[in-house]
């Protein structure tokens, strides 16, 4: 009853805005601009900065991005409120993408840590941070579903599964948004981006994208409607088209299924440009046509196209738009304002004390430390090299990402400063009774590293080999951190090859020559393929990009100190070539090798098996668990019963661990083929040495169906299979019929 009348009371609050904005306003409203001078020092008196700062003293603004820190904030909603005739405050956005100065570990990353809690609780650290900055909606979070390793934008989703990317998704949007939108430390989320642009066409960034309804439905569009039903604020399109249509003139995405179907009441941001874009794109003549069809299609506000801001008032008077469109947009994103509380007080998020006291606290830096050790993934664990004894040994510590505190930071965390991470030198060097000695081996990136700069590999120099294969050679262990720069995965940053980059495969080869007790730690922010390191690399540690406190987290990993739960939550392919590749495949008309093994009629490569080098799901522990006794309560369901399932797991190992339950089902036949596999639900235990425990779980008629080919969800009666286990290539399996 209480919230339905705070609904209620905000409606009644946005109506009574809207019936006092000009036609002019409203659209203001629909328009956001990037930072563009220093707000804090003397006004522009020409060019673009004049333009948008008198749009922002004529309440013709309704939101900025890139504008932060309390001063700043302040600042700009001053103009706004004290300048504007109406005064209605800007909603501030930033893409606080894993973190705000505090950085936690990339989405991916984190997604590895099946711990969704734990997800929760950065969302909300980076929520604090950034409200604590000035700033209330964040660009966050990415919920596209990617089976492309190609894809640079990889690192900042929860991986290739629409069941741990829903739960990821919300997860995350109620972490930033917590129970209550207009407390001080949370902000607004945005789902993005709307949609598909997960399947960019070869992995290429800003392609098109051409695929079937089935994985629209089943694959794309679930994670989203995971964020409208937790309570997602906003939602962001894509720069991708769909079928011919891009996202941001999608009405059939934003209006059908979204708002229509979906019922989200919240608006729609375009992405940077997007609406411009379609005019390239080859869908729209120019930017007035651009304006008319994005605004038609659902598309609340304009990023930076400055379409609506030109356009859409002679649209609306020429009557090719209706009002009544822009309305509607205007109600939402005043909904939203209303909810963050920003009529009440504007100045809500701007208090410098509170700034200095969240940002970079000690307490924040405790939990993305937790949250990295969390996200690594032991991919390989023979001989027990890992983990290192404590004493008595002499290691070698190789390669330039080891001693790089910038590049563990990741991508997309424009507020923190750089070189801020925590080195995995430095992590290591505080375990003092080893002699730890450091050599670069080579340079990864030659020269600057630059969010929006193309990088410069080194390809060539490898003078520095020698000192490291030395060192190697005098050591009982050595180290290797090898992979990708943090600015190497983001957007713009698709790779055709996702080997090694540079002379780092090189440099391995060369010093497995002289000493074979290797442990690879890989840095990278998406799947890459280490096939070699795999054959011939004893203990392989996927520590991604882990934020301001990686080399901390890696070091108590590799120390023994925290034993790693990770589960990779994509495939890591064997090559490039077998992209897209992914546990949820289906099967063919030829699945199965030929009795004859020499026939080449079925569904295989002549060159690579089928199956990933490491694959979804997949993860080690220090210690070891076994898998018995999966029992149903029943053989035979009807529809509307519920399944009961057991397992026994079991610590064989000799200490403490976690381990991520999995449960697969697999649908035999249906009126639309099913995957081989697909995650239904998961389970996190911790097990003492020895310990066993029985783990539960219920699956009803909303996980056995699918959407069919005209988005209807349908459950079918037949036959299933369950899989329990560690991974998706579990084997420990059950049937059952529903009837
Ligand atoms: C990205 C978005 C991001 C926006 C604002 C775009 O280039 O695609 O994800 O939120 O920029 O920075």
């Amino acid at each position: 009853m209480k919230s339905a009348n705070l609904i209620h009371n905000v409606e009644k609050k946005v109506d009574s805005v809207l019936e006092l904005m000009t036609i002019e306003e409203k659209i203001g409203q629909m328009n956001q601009y990037n930072g563009f001078y220093d707000v804090t020092g003397p006004s522009p008196v020409d060019g673009d900065s004049k333009t948008k700062y008198d749009h922002l003293k004529n309440g013709l603004v309704g939101s900025m991005l890139n504008v932060r820190g309390v001063k700043e904030v302040r600042a700009v909603q001053k103009i706004v409120v004290e300048e504007s005739r109406l005064g209605i405050p800007l909603i501030i956005g930033f893409d606080v993408i894993h973190g705000y100065k505090t950085i936690s570990p990339i989405p991916l990353a984190e997604a590895a840590s099946w711990d969704l809690d734990a997800i929760k609780k950065s969302a909300s650290i980076a929520a604090a941070e950034a409200a604590s900055a000035g700033i209330n909606w964040t660009f966050a979070p990415m919920v596209d579903i990617s089976r492309d390793a190609r894809w640079g934008r990889v690192m900042e989703g929860a991986g290739e599964d629409p069941f741990l990317g829903s739960k990821i998704a919300e997860a995350r949007v109620k972490g930033f948004q917590g129970d209550d939108l207009s407390d001080v430390q949370t902000i607004a989320a945005c789902a993005k981006h709307f949609a598909a642009y997960g399947f960019s066409e070869s992995g290429k960034e800003y392609n098109t994208v051409d695929i079937g309804t089935s994985t629209l439905y089943n694959i794309v569009l679930p994670p989203f409607k995971a964020a409208v039903d937790a309570g997602v604020k906003t939602f962001m399109n894509a720069f991708n088209e769909l079928n011919g249509i891009p996202a941001t003139g999608n009405l059939f995405l934003q209006r059908d299924i979204l708002k229509n179907q979906w019922k989200f009441n919240g608006f729609v941001v375009s992405d940077w440009s997007s609406i411009a874009e379609m005019t390239s794109w080859g869908f729209s003549k120019n930017l007035r046509e651009a304006a008319k069809f994005a605004v038609i299609a659902g598309s609340d506000m304009d990023m930076e196209s400055y379409a609506y801001i030109q356009h859409l008032s002679d649209l609306v008077n020429n009557k090719e738009v209706n009002e009544s469109l822009i309305n509607d947009a205007v109600r939402r994103i005043l909904r939203v304002k209303f909810e963050l509380g920003l009529f009440d007080d504007p100045y809500k998020y701007c208090n410098e004390e509170r700034e200095s006291a969240t940002i970079g606290s000690k307490q924040n830096n405790e939990a993305v430390l937790d949250m990295a050790k969390k996200s690594i993934v032991l991919l390989k664990n023979e001989n027990q090299l890992l983990p290192l004894k404590k004493s008595g040994q002499k290691i070698a510590l190789i390669g330039a990402l080891a001693n790089d505190k910038n590049s563990p930071l990741g991508s997309w965390r424009l507020a923190s400063e750089d070189n801020s991470a925590v080195s995995v030198l430095e992590g290591m060097q505080k375990y003092t009774d080893n002699l730890l000695t450091y050599k670069k081996g080579a340079d990864l990136i030659v020269g600057e590293t630059a969010f929006i700069h193309e990088l410069n590999i080194n390809t060539t120099n490898k003078s520095e080999f020698k000192e490291a294969i030395d060192l190697a050679k005098q050591s009982d262990i050595v180290v290797m951190v090898l992979g990708e720069h943090g600015f190497q995965s983001e957007e713009g940053r698709s790779r055709t090859n996702i080997d090694l980059p540079g002379v780092q495969q090189e440099l391995l080869e060369e010093v497995y020559k002289v000493n074979e007790n290797i442990v690879l730690v890989l840095n990278n922010g998406r799947p890459l393929s280490i096939t070699w390191a795999d054959k011939h690399i004893s203990a392989i540690v996927e520590a991604w990009h882990l934020g301001t406190q990686a080399g901390n987290a890696i070091a108590q990993i590799l120390y023994g100190d925290y034993n790693p739960s990770g589960k990779l939550p994509v495939s890591f392919p064997r090559n490039v070539g077998q992209i897209p590749i992914y546990y949820n495949y289906k099967n063919t008309g030829r699945s199965l090798p030929n009795t004859d093994k020499k026939m080449v009629f079925w569904s295989h490569y002549s060159d690579v098996e089928n199956t990933p080098l490491y694959p979804f799901g997949h993860g080690l522990s220090y210690t070891s668990f076994s898998y018995e006794s999966l029992n149903l309560n029943k053989n035979v369901y009807s529809v509307n019963d519920s399944i009961n399932i057991s397992v026994n797991i079991k610590n064989t190992g000799k200490i403490k661990g976690k381990e991520v339950v999995q449960l697969y089902i697999q649908d035999l036949f249906a009126s639309i083929t099913r995957p081989v596999k697909e995650l239904k639900a998961f389970k996190m235990v911790e097990l003492k040495p020895g310990e066993s425990e029985t783990v539960h779980f219920t699956l009803d008629k909303n996980s056995l169906g699918f959407f069919n080919n005209i988005g209807k969800y349908v459950v079918e009666t037949g036959k299933f299979k369950i899989f329990i286990g560690g991974s998706s290539y579990t084997t420990l399996e059950a049937d059952f019929e529903l009837q």
